[in-house]
């Protein structure tokens, strides 16, 4: 058996709603359909929507069910840049921070090349916080033509969260309504969808210990969001195509579960972070750690490292092979590790960059993890030392 470090790619399914999956899995009916079978499947989807806003601290009648968190990301950003536009055309800069998901980043590049928008890259500081301060000077010059602000709750490679608080203030003085992705806070951090003033928050089930290919749009009531897929006008229009009915109660009860868990889960994880860290700088010295020091302002369950004269992907394999699962946190173009986008906002060289290492705890992690780990990083950084940075060719094979 593996040591699995990679719960923020994806966590194991929490028992709670491998149950509801399987029994919702067994049971026929389209919520759509108007007979017995089609309203017992409605009344599962509507009860997993209340559930999920009593978690999430929205109204069920705010709930948009997506098929993950790309689709909601995409939906928020795409929905919210012509709904507002529409209403006025001089509004046509999409703000989002560097640091990104590049659900975000990609369906904004997008609507700039093919839909008359214009994006704005909002700088972070070196531990990966927005800087609140160019957002204030951004909206001060332009808020006149901002159509949407998109800034995530927490980053997903470096763990930082976000002054959120500070964001929603500054975009409402301008009439711009605010998008955060919460993919990786929810279940790490206390996420309430009322009392952040947000107007649209995504979240993802797989992320939870739900299903992959489940999510949701929070969008605030009354907010005009023009729809990316359309058909048989689902979700009040917004999201059309037949619910997934086993995985939405399977992701509600995901939901519910993590979220009813935080307040012992969160210290319990934060802990083993905080020795995970220490211990990898024991026996590796010049591991440098990214992402903000102070554990308060990072996730619970996230510690990020490079390790310098190290390719991140050679590293990566040599502690597969050693039986330890963990990430370099970014994406590979076409097989072809790319430096992170995060890691270079924050202000690293792409050398540096390059030596990235992600490691993320989960609700089936244990000190044993920790401890497997540490007895094997000194020889993979060893190895990928000896290769050095040429060792990304060899990665590039995969
Ligand atoms: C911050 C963030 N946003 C969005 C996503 C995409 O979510 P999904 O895998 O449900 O499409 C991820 C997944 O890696 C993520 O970490």
């Amino acid at each position: 058996m593996s040591v699995y470090l990679d719960h923020a790619a994806t966590t194991p399914m929490l028992p709670e709603a491998v149950s509801a999956f399987t029994e919702a899995l067994v049971r026929t009916g389209n919520p759509s359909s108007l007979h017995t079978s089609g309203r017992a499947a409605r009344r599962t989807v509507e009860e997993a929507r209340e559930r999920l806003a009593g978690a999430l601290g929205a109204r069920p009648s705010e709930v948009v069910l997506t098929a993950g968190g790309t689709e909601a990301d995409n939906l928020a950003v795409k929905g919210l840049f012509w709904a507002r536009r529409a209403q006025e055309p001089a509004r046509r800069r999409i703000l989002v921070s560097a640091v990104e998901h590049h659900a975000v980043l990609d369906p904004a590049f997008w609507m700039a090349e093919h839909a008359g928008a214009e994006i704005v890259l909002l700088p972070v500081d070196s531990d990966g916080v927005l800087r609140v301060d160019a957002l204030a000077e951004e909206l001060e010059a332009h808020g006149d033509a901002a159509a949407l602000l998109s800034v995530m709750w927490a980053n997903n490679e470096v763990g930082a969260l976000q002054p959120l608080a500070e964001v929603v203030a500054l975009a409402r003085r301008h009439g711009v309504p605010v998008h955060a992705d919460a993919v990786q806070a929810v279940g790490q951090a206390p996420v309430d969808f009322a009392a952040s003033g947000l107007d649209a928050l995504t979240v993802s089930g797989h992320k939870v210990g739900g299903p992959m290919g489940v999510g949701a749009l929070l969008a605030r009531r009354g907010l005009d969001l023009t729809p990316v897929l359309h058909g048989g006008g689902q979700e009040r229009g917004v999201r059309s195509g037949t619910l997934d009915t086993p995985s939405v109660a399977a992701f509600a009860v995901a939901v519910e579960t993590a979220v009813g868990a935080l307040p012992a889960t969160a210290p319990r994880i934060a802990a083993l972070r905080d020795r995970l860290i220490a211990d990898v700088r024991r026996v590796v010295p010049d591991a440098v750690l990214r992402g903000p020091a102070d554990p308060a302002l990072r996730l619970p369950a996230n510690a990020h490292f490079t390790f310098p004269g190290c390719e991140g992907d050679s590293l990566l394999y040599l502690l597969d092979s050693a039986g330890v699962e963990c990430s370099t946190g970014s994406a590979c173009q076409a097989g072809v590790p790319q430096p992170s986008h995060v890691l270079l906002a924050m202000g690293a060289g792409e050398d540096e960059a390059r030596g990235a290492l992600r490691f993320t705890l989960g609700h089936t992690s244990t000190p044993a993890d920790v401890e497997a780990l540490i007895a094997v990083l000194p020889g993979a950084v060893e190895r990928a030392h000896a290769a050095g940075l040429s060792g990304r060719h060899r990665a590039g094979a995969r």
